[in-house]
């Protein structure tokens, strides 16, 4: 058997990260759907334009076996779509119980998470706050502050990601809006349950 060689990475408060094997970018004309309302979605691409970053992902990754990790980071940028914040699309793991880590390094968040049989929960995160979300969790991260809000995240290099879950429950149960400069957790009225197709662990 051979053995993997330990990495060591450099990671910034930024996000920035050295040795990334994957990075990917979204942009605000990727996120198409995201947001609840449609004409404040179209709005705000109109005036930030299509192009303009919405977040930033560097990962490092050595292979897809069950025991090992994925690390990595993101960086989300600020702004609100109507009334919501900024967030990423979110996802539940393809294998459901797998587990991960946030900690974040700089800026003000809420991590969103939801069961898919009825849970919602939303904690803030500035930096220094870990989060250490369970398997089964669908979860996004929302930037409620008006610098990039950085995490550093750790899973199962074998999750994958379920995308397409939270956009077929017509988006999570909650959402996260600004109200009075402050952000508030507040039902969704689109949501209409989850109906997983993730496989069962292995
Ligand atoms: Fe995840």
């Amino acid at each position: 058997m051979s053995v993997q060689q330990p990495v060591a990475v450099d990671i910034a408060p930024d996000g920035t990260m050295s040795g990334a094997s994957r990075v990917y970018e979204k942009r605000v004309g990727d996120l198409d759907g995201v947001y609840r309302s449609q004409e404040a979605y179209a709005a705000e691409v109109a005036r930030r334009g299509a192009e303009d970053l919405a977040y930033i992902v560097h990962e490092q990754k050595y292979d897809s076996s069950p025991g090992s990790l994925i690390v990595g980071t993101s960086k989300l940028m600020p702004g609100a779509f109507g009334s919501e914040y900024a967030m990423t699309r979110g996802h539940l793991h393809a294998i459901a119980d797998r587990a991960e880590l946030y900690h974040c390094l700089s800026g003000h968040g809420v991590m969103l998470l939801d069961t898919v049989d009825g849970q919602s929960v939303a904690l803030e995160m500035t930096a220094g706050k870990a989060v250490n979300v369970p398997g089964h969790w669908v979860h996004r991260t929302v930037n409620v502050g008006d610098t990039p809000f950085v995490t550093l995240f750790s899973y199962s290099a074998d999750a994958g990601q379920d995308y397409s879950l939270i956009e077929r429950a017509g988006g999570m149960r909650t959402l996260i809006i600004r109200e009075s400069q402050s952000w508030r957790q507040v039902a969704n009225p689109d949501h209409r349950g989850y109906k997983t197709t993730s496989r069962p662990s292995e």
